[in-house]
C-alpha cells in the first residue's frame, strides 16, 4: 500500500517539477519575445505622421520598412525590393520572378507588345509612392499586395474601424460594391497593418491627359461604376481599356475600385492639399511614349514642377454629345455636401448611355477649356 502511495507522490512531484520547468521556459520565451518586440518597436516611428514623413538620416523609407521586415515576414509577406528614387520613390517586382495574376491588375492586348511605358507589364511591376505609409509585397502564396500601416496606438484606429466596416461586411459580395477589400490585418503590439490587393491603375488620369487613350465610352463606363458606390476621387481600375488605340469597343470591361489609402498617384482624403502633388507623368516622364506628347497637356506636366492633379478639373471636359454633357455639367456640383445626388446622376447617365449605340461613344473627350488657362 505504502509503496503505491509513495509512487503516486513521486509521480505527483515530477508532474509539478515538469510544469514548473515548462512554466519557466515558457516565460523565458515570452520574455525574450517581449524584449525582441520592444527592440523592433523602438526602431519604428512612434506615430503615423512620423511614418509618413521620415526625415532624419537614420530613418528613411528604406530603414523603416527594413525594421518592420520581421513583422511582415511572420505574416507571410516578402517586401518588393526598393528601386531607389530616380523617378520618385518606387519598388520593383522581385528579380527573376514572374508577374502573378491577382485578379486586380491587367494589361490591354494593345499595350502588351510594348516592353516599357505606362499600361505595360513593366509598369505593373513597379510600385510608385509619394510617402512610405505603404509598401508593395508578395504573399507566400505568390500574390502581390499593398501593405499599409493603418494605426499606431490610437492614431488611425477610427479610420481603421470605418475601413473594416466598408471593406469586410457581408455586402462586400454585392456586384455593385466597389470597395477594395482588406485581405489581412496584421497586429504587432500597438501597430496595425492591413493588406489590400494591388490594383492595376489609378483613375486620376482617366481622361488621358497623360497617357491612357480611353474613349468617351470607356470613361463613362468607369464613371458610372464609381457612381454606383460612394462618390470619391480615390478610385483605381483594373486596367485602362484605351479603345481609342484599337478603335474597337472593348469586350472586356475593367472593374473600378474605391480605396481609402494611397496607391501610386492617388491621395488620401486626409492628405494635406499641398502634398497632393505629382511631377510629370505618374509613370515617370522617361516612360511617356512619344505619341502621347501630341495630346493636350497642361504646362505643369511639361515643366518638371510639381503640380496639383486636382487642378486637372475632371469635369472640364466634354463629349460633344449633348445629353451626356448636360449630365456631366450637373456632376460638377457633386461634392460630399450633396452626395445623395450621385444616385440621380447615375440613373440619368446610365439611361442616356444605354440609349446610344456603343460605337457612337468610341470618340475622344473634348477639352472645354484652353489648356493654357490652368
Ligand atoms: C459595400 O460593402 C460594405 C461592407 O458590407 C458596406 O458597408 C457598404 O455599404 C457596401 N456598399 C454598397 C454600395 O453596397
Amino acid at each position: 500500500m505504502s509503496c503505491i502511495h509513495s509512487g503516486r507522490i513521486q509521480a505527483f512531484i515530477s508532474v509539478i517539477a515538469l510544469s514548473v520547468m515548462a512554466g519557466i521556459a515558457f516565460s523565458a520565451l515570452g520574455l525574450r519575445r517581449k524584449r525582441r518586440n520592444e527592440r523592433i518597436l523602438a526602431k519604428l516611428p512612434s506615430n503615423l505622421e512620423a511614418w509618413r514623413r521620415p526625415n532624419t538620416i537614420d530613418s528613411d523609407d528604406e530603414t523603416i520598412w527594413k525594421d518592420a521586415d520581421d513583422i511582415l515576414r511572420e505574416a507571410g509577406l516578402i517586401q518588393w525590393p526598393y528601386m531607389g528614387e530616380e523617378i520618385g520613390s518606387s519598388q520593383g517586382i522581385p528579380v527573376n520572378t514572374c508577374h502573378s495574376q491577382n485578379g486586380y491588375s491587367y494589361v490591354t492586348p494593345c499595350r502588351d507588345v510594348a516592353t516599357k511605358g505606362p499600361g505595360t507589364r513593366h509598369s505593373l511591376g513597379r510600385f510608385m509612392y509619394l510617402n512610405p505609409l505603404k509598401r508593395a509585397a508578395r504573399t507566400t502564396q505568390g500574390t502581390d499586395v499593398i501593405v499599409r500601416v493603418m494605426a499606431i496606438r490610437n492614431h488611425g484606429r477610427p479610420q481603421l474601424n470605418i475601413l473594416r466596416k466598408l471593406a469586410t461586411g457581408p455586402q462586400i459580395l454585392l456586384s455593385n460594391n466597389h470597395t477594395l477589400p482588406i485581405l489581412q490585418e496584421i497586429h504587432f503590439e500597438y501597430i496595425s497593418f492591413a493588406t489590400f490587393p494591388k490594383v492595376g491603375e489609378s483613375m486620376l488620369d482617366v481622361y488621358g491627359r497623360i497617357w491612357p487613350r480611353n474613349s468617351v465610352g470607356d470613361v463613362l463606363d468607369m464613371i458610372t461604376q464609381a457612381l454606383e458606390d460612394a462618390f470619391s476621387d480615390n478610385f483605381l481600375v483594373q486596367w485602362h481599356p484605351e479603345s481609342l488605340r484599337t478603335m474597337e469597343v472593348s469586350v472586356s470591361k475593367p472593374r473600378v475600385f474605391l480605396i481609402d489609402f494611397e496607391v501610386a498617384t492617388s491621395f488620401e482624403a486626409d492628405c494635406p492639399k499641398n502634398e497632393r502633388l505629382c511631377t510629370g507623368c505618374p509613370m515617370g516622364s522617361s516612360l511617356i511614349q512619344s505619341e502621347t506628347y501630341a495630346r493636350p497637356r497642361i504646362p505643369e506636366m511639361n515643366s518638371n514642377e510639381p503640380y496639383d492633379p486636382f487642378k486637372l478639373d475632371v469635369w472640364q471636359l466634354g463629349t460633344a454629345i449633348e445629353p451626356i454633357d448636360n449630365i456631366l455639367d450637373a456632376m460638377k456640383a457633386l461634392d460630399s455636401a450633396v452626395r445623395l445626388d450621385a444616385n440621380d446622376v447615375l440613373a440619368k447617365l446610365t439611361s442616356a448611355i444605354h440609349h446610344m449605340p456603343p460605337l457612337s461613344l468610341l470618340i475622344p473627350f473634348e477639352m472645354l477649356e484652353d489648356p493654357m488657362d490652368f
